[in-house]
């Protein structure tokens, strides 16, 4: 295999592991701060296009934050803690990757977990 062709392929191996790793972090974000409520999982990441959740996720989740601060279902109020948290804007990039991943247009079934 000539040298060109090793480059390329450990540049494609590095990206590809860098990329499920945010993917794998968003997805802990995911199972620990969203299913407690969300509790169809994946499966609610699969009703909304990445169009859709591209507008929740934008400016590190500021729509997404909005919803839940301003919602006047109760259900909302146990979680207004953590949208307003560092944690929460921190991890939001993350979080975007995973919510792209599962979306209803990626082509991605979710898996029953
Ligand atoms: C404490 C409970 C709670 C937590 C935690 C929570 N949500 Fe929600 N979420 C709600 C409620 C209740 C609504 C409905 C708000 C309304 O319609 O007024 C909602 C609405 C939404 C909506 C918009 C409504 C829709 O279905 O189109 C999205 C998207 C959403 N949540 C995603 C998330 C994500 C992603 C997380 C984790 C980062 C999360 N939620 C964490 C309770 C929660």
């Amino acid at each position: 295999m000539s040298k060109f062709l090793i480059f390329i392929l450990s540049i494609s191996i590095f990206a590809s592991v860098t990329l499920n790793a945010a993917v794998y972090k968003g997805q802990k974000e995911f199972v620990k701060k969203c299913v407690k409520c969300h509790k169809a999982g994946q499966v609610f990441v699969s009703t909304k296009k990445k169009r859709e959740w591209n507008v929740f996720m934008k400016n590190k989740g500021e729509k997404l934050a909005e919803i839940h601060m301003e919602s006047k279902d109760e259900a909302a109020e146990a979680s207004r803690e953590y949208f307003q948290s560092r944690a929460f804007t921190k991890n939001s990039k993350h979080l975007k990757d995973f919510l792209f991943e599962y979306a209803g247009d990626s082509g991605n079934v979710p898996a029953c977990n």
